[in-house]
């Protein structure tokens, strides 16, 4: 019997300790990564459709739009005073607008390869 309590103890402190272990070891920026990762393929997407005729793209450049939009409140959750950072961001909004509002399909993909610039200007600095 208290062979058994002592297995008992030892599993639940076991389990615990594992739970610390795996909180601690966590990346916290998970949700900025994941956002990158998502925008990462719409775009990529985009640029391979733009090649041809442009399906779908209203989409996937409303997804970019959305999430650039989210870009500042992922990175900067405390609201720090990083110019630099949101002028970057602003920027990219500003070329997600031009692809969106491009008329034909070889000026959107024109303007895509604008986001994807935009995109690196930002990771230059601060990736
Ligand atoms: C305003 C700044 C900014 C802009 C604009 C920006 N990024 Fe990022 N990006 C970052 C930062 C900062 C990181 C590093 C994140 C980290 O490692 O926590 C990053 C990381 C990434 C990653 C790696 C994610 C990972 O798994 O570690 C990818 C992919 C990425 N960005 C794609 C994009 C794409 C595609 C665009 C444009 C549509 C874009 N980013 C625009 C700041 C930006």
């Amino acid at each position: 019997m208290r062979y058994l309590a002592c297995v008992g103890v030892g599993l639940f402190v076991g389990l615990l300790c594992a739970l610390m272990a795996m909180a601690l070891t966590r990346p916290r920026d998970t949700y900025p990564r994941a956002m990158m990762n998502v925008m990462k393929h719409a775009l990529g997407t985009a640029r391979a459709t733009a090649a041809g005729d442009c399906a779908g793209n209203e989409s996937r450049l409303r997804l970019l739009g959305l999430l650039a939009a989210d870009l500042e409140p992922a990175f900067l959750p405390g609201g720090e005073d990083e110019r630099v950072f949101r002028r970057y961001a602003d920027s990219l909004r500003a070329r997600i607008a031009e692809a969106t509002a491009a008329a034909a399909c070889p000026a959107q993909a024109t303007a895509l390869t604008a986001v994807e610039n935009a995109c690196d200007d930002c990771h230059r600095d601060y990736r």
